[in-house]
């Protein structure tokens, strides 16, 4: 899905490959020594990708298709059942949840973590040449994403600035060097698929670091990882494969969850992060929705459309008080 709008500058785009000298462009920031490794949790991120290849999510279908090797969740490709599909379904409307609320924003300033191989950054500076996007996730993970769009040219076609880096989210020095490649103004962070990785402190940390640069720049935070713990219902409505069972225990997902919606708030408020809105879903507009309603097993035909799959995340917008 390569546009045919009017090429970029060469330089609105940045990388940290090494060049032809030998020298590396950006200075790949060490681990904290405090923080764990967190580079198991990086698989996870070619699973996701591999799902929104289904969907009609922006260069997800062409990113997946360059993907090879084994993915950790064991999905099944050869039977796309009920469990498959609704896992599309998630994760795509967890995707537009973000963009929903970054149109509620004037911010030119953004900054993705834990990006995995997501390309929003992309698409919205092909759109946009005022935007300045610096998108990022662990260096792994970005020196793989840093090739992938080189191979599909996509840094040749953007108007507003974009910069991949690497960036482990929890280290206070290295987010503030990213921070600080901003030119002077508002900023809105996003991210996805990241907080239920984090236990309670590292969840503490991360918000004290966001905090911090918020309160000295103003700007707003979009998270989509308000989970709430599962009850009984919504664990039996989707069942686990083995291998996603497995790695939801080995990074301990569900105790990394909120209790409660309630609880989540006052988690944030207890931070300094007041929520200011929610992100509405529109299950009607998602790519996945047909394929998933062709699959509705008998007892979900049969409930009334209201009630739909249970409610098990929210996309808010925060801002620091
Ligand atoms: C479940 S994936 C989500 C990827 C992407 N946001 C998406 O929704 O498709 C989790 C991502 O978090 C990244 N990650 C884990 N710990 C991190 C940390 N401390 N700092 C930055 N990124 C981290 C992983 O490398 C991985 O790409």
């Amino acid at each position: 899905m390569v546009s045919d709008r009017q090429p970029a500058n060469e330089s609105a785009f940045q990388s940290f490959t090494i060049n032809p000298a030998g020298v590396s462009t950006f200075k790949i920031s060490p681990m904290t020594s405090e923080s764990k490794d967190f580079t198991s949790v990086s698989p996870s991120a070619k699973s996701l990708l591999l799902l929104k290849g289904y969907t009609n999510i922006p260069y997800a279908k062409e990113l997946a298709a360059l993907m090879q090797g084994s993915e950790v969740f064991d999905l099944n490709f050869d039977d796309k059942d009920f469990g498959f599909w609704a896992r599309v379904l998630h994760f795509e409307s967890r995707y537009w949840s973000i963009d929903q609320l970054l149109r509620q924003t004037q911010t030119r300033n953004m900054l993705e973590l834990s990006s995995g191989f997501s390309l929003r950054g992309v698409e919205l500076c092909m759109q946009d040449e005022t935007i300045h996007y610096i998108d990022t996730d662990l260096p792994d993970l970005m020196t793989q994403k840093q090739q992938l769009v080189a191979h599909q040219q996509l840094d040749k076609q953007l108007l507003g600035q974009l910069e991949l880096l690497p960036l482990n989210a929890l280290d206070e020095n290295a987010f503030q060097e990213v921070v600080n490649r901003f030119e002077n103004g508002p900023l809105t962070i996003v991210n996805e698929g990241l907080l239920m990785y984090l236990n309670e402190a590292e969840k503490q940390q991360l918000c004290g670091i966001i905090h911090r640069i918020l309160k000295q720049r103003g700007g707003y935070w979009i998270t989509a990882d308000v989970y709430v713990r599962r009850g009984t219902e919504a664990l039996n409505a989707i069942p686990q494969s083995s291998g996603e069972a497995a790695f939801f225990e080995q990074h301990h997902i569900e105790e990394n969850k909120f209790e409660s919606y309630e609880s989540a708030a006052a988690f944030f408020r207890s931070q300094g992060l007041e929520v200011v809105a929610e992100a509405t879903p529109n299950p009607d507009g998602l790519s996945a929705l047909p394929h998933l309603i062709n699959v509705l097993p008998e007892a979900f035909r049969k409930q009334p459309q209201s009630e739909g799959l249970p409610k098990i995340q929210a996309t808010w917008m925060l801002k620091a008080i």
